[in-house]
């Protein structure tokens, strides 16, 4: 009975130390022993000894018993339903022009270019002069430059980095420099930062045809059609001869019937390019005799509107979730 109504350690413990502690009563009955006669002693005290193994038996059975309960008790209280409806999970995914930059360095790595980088302030030998752009030159005006501070500006293209890369390294070389440039440019279609990727190739022997054959291969893996490609001379200070590149428009099949995207030509311009100038040579110590090469400039930005039929340059860079939440 009183096992039964004792239900936490604490009166369980009570309850063995009245009967089996010191002062307890069993131990009373044995100290008993003494008074009796000889003879009766031994039943006695086996007696004795007997309710003192089923009571610590029953002691430790009703112990084990108020702790199973009290473990389900906490189970219980610390208990999940896993019938309720869950938290829908918000997979995060690239912005579209992490996934236009890194599919535009993947084809390129695939035809064995290394991607390399340079610095976003960038002094005004590298970003003008040594591509064959001297303090007067016209083509400066071009650009639009941000002004830093005591020569130095933020980069206006990415081609600063061919400097870099031929000033620490002899040919051969065949790199690409992706990354962020700035020009003081803001509306629909110009943003003041955006990104461009820069191709460098030299080598002995290295002609236009290498030039128009990369970037073919290039155009069509990147916007993953057999797109028509077509150069047009054009003019930069650091390539000689220079082209403009476009690409059959993607948005009308090339037909230009009422086409917003290229203005009903059916064809969009898309990169800069060219053969690297001599005199671009002469600033990082190649021989021009020996050597020859071609570089080329796209913007990463201008290939993404194109691919994914976006008109306005500012959706990259508004964190709008309904226009990233497509991608
Ligand atoms: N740097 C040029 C621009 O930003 C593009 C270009 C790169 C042209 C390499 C030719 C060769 O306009």
């Amino acid at each position: 009975m009183r096992l039964r109504a004792s239900t936490d350690g604490a009166s369980l413990e009570a309850l063995r130390v009245e009967y089996l502690g010191k002062k307890g009563r069993l131990t009373g009955a044995l100290r008993a022993l003494g008074t009796l006669a000889v003879s009766e002693r031994p039943v006695f005290g086996q007696r004795v000894n007997r309710a003192k193994e089923v009571l610590e038996a029953a002691l430790a059975v009703r112990g084990e018993e108020l702790r199973m309960r009290q473990r389900e008790a906490a189970l219980q209280g610390s208990a999940v339903d896993v019938t309720l409806p869950g938290f829908g999970a918000a997979p995060g995914r690239p912005h579209p022009l992490t996934r236009t930059l890194t599919d535009i360095c993947d084809v390129l790595g695939g035809m064995g270019f290394t991607v390399v980088e340079g610095p976003e302030v960038e002094d005004d030998y590298h970003n003008f002069e040594a591509l064959n752009m001297p303090a007067d030159h016209p083509a400066r005006d071009m650009q639009d430059t941000f002004f830093v501070d005591d020569g130095r500006v933020l980069r206006t293209h990415t081609s600063p980095v061919q400097i870099r890369v031929m000033e620490r390294q002899p040919p051969p070389l065949r790199i690409i420099a992706p990354g962020a440039v700035y020009r003081n440019d803001d509306d629909a279609t110009h943003s003041p930062m955006f990104h461009q990727v820069e191709g460098l190739m030299v080598d002995r022997n290295v002609t236009f045809a290498h030039l128009k054959g990369v970037l073919t291969t290039f155009l069509r893996k990147v916007f993953e059609r057999d797109v028509s490609v077509r150069l047009r001379p054009s003019f930069f200070p650091f390539t000689e001869p220079s082209a403009e590149v476009d690409v059959g428009c993607v948005v009308c099949g090339q037909s230009g019937r009422q086409c917003r995207v290229c203005k009903g030509t059916g064809w969009l311009e898309i990169l800069g390019a060219g053969m690297i100038d001599p005199a671009v040579f002469a600033h990082v110590g190649y021989d021009p005799e020996e050597y020859s090469g071609f570089a080329f400039g796209v913007g990463v930005e201008r290939v993404a509107m194109l691919k994914y039929g976006i008109d306005d340059i500012r959706l990259f860079y508004g964190g709008d979730l309904r226009f990233l939440r497509q991608f």
